[in-house]
């Protein structure tokens, strides 16, 4: 095992061979920016772990594993701009910064250099990844379309909300540490799991966020704290305080939920308050243990060491541990 801190030197060498700013300016400064704000780096590191504890060289997994990276920071760009976000890692969101153009333009190159880099593999295996890709990259979309759509929809459920998740971010995950056993040659039913694995980390992953976006440590967590409120997200927390208020209290939340007011200080406080009296904080928290332990549950048809699903447990648990 080669450890955290080696991927994540190897991958910041690597990443600074190749995210360079050339001409035009406007174009590559703005990716340079996002990427170089660094962020947690998980999905790649995912896709390193994967392919080193499948038993090949991590280094032969850097291109994949930086293609997951731009990618999601391309989707971040574009989310941003969809949430109207001021804050990214802690600073000034790419749209805030240059502008709408800027942030719509240097995404799509983004895009396009993620697909490049899987031109580093041979031919099955360019196939093979760029296909996965393709896969999860339009599943993201049509996450991020359902997450749009539910803002302004009063009917949605948690399933609903757990598949637009699944959709927005745990697929992700699951093609992160999937590319890896690609990598690394590893059997049909290996990668099969190690996608099972990221996906239901993914959805424990992202109800941590929604969790964090509300409860977090604005000093830590490098978001606008109740940007989800602002936007009327149709959150677990959301969905779960309506299923344990009241009648009266869930007609308040629901109207609370159709307005955006011009300051929204009173209206985050209120939520957030509804959010921890009717238990929702507490069961979300559940359930985000309960998707880490689900993921924890697949490692035991993983072929790998068990030195190595230990790694991965923790992994697991310092995510759900994290306050950025
Ligand atoms: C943010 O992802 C978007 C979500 C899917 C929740 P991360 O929390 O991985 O962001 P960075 O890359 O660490 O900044
Ligand atoms: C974003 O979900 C998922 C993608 C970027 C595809 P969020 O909107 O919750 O992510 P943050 O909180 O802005 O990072
Ligand atoms: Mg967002
Ligand atoms: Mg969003
Ligand atoms: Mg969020």
């Amino acid at each position: 095992m080669v450890g955290i801190e080696n991927y994540s030197k190897a991958l910041k060498t690597y990443i600074s061979e190749v995210v360079t700013v050339k001409e035009p300016v406007k174009l590559y400064e703005p990716i340079k920016y996002i990427v170089a704000l660094g962020g947690k780096r998980l999905r790649p590191i995912l896709t390193l772990m994967s392919c080193d504890f499948f038993g090949a060289d991590y280094k032969k997994a850097l291109p994949a594993a930086l293609a997951l990276e731009l990618f999601h920071n391309f989707s971040l760009i574009h989310d941003d701009i969809m949430d109207q976000a001021p804050l990214r890692r802690g600073k000034e969101t790419v749209h805030h910064k240059w502008d709408l153009n800027t942030g719509i333009l240097s995404g799509d190159a983004m895009l396009i250099l993620a697909y490049q880099l899987f031109e580093e593999y041979e031919p099955n295996k360019f196939s093979e990844l760029a296909k996965l890709f393709s896969k999860i990259a339009l599943k993201v979309c049509e996450g991020q379309q359902y997450d749009v759509d539910f803002e302004t929809k009063i009917d949605v459920t948690i399933p609903d909300y757990i598949k637009m998740i699944e959709y927005k971010t745990a697929v992700l995950l699951g093609a992160a540490m999937n590319m890896g056993a690609i990598i690394a040659n590893a059997s049909e039913e290996c990668k099969n799991n190690s996608y099972e694995f990221g996906r239901l980390l993914g959805i424990a992953f992202q109800l941590q966020d929604d969790y964090l976006d509300c409860f977090g440590n604005p000093e830590t967590f490098g978001k606008q704290i109740g940007g989800d409120i602002i936007a009327n997200k149709k959150t677990y927390l959301y969905l779960k305080t309506l299923q344990n208020c009241s009648p009266s209290e869930a007609k308040q939340l629901i109207n609370l939920f159709s307005e955006t007011p011009e300051n929204p200080s009173g209206k985050i406080k209120f939520v957030k308050e509804m959010y921890q009296s009717s238990g929702a904080a507490e069961a979300s928290t559940q359930e985000i243990v309960n998707y880490t332990e689900k993921a924890n549950s697949v490692l035991d048809k993983i072929n790998i060491s068990e030195e190595n699903k230990a790694e991965l447990k923790l992994f697991g648990e310092k995510l759900m541990k994290r306050n950025v």
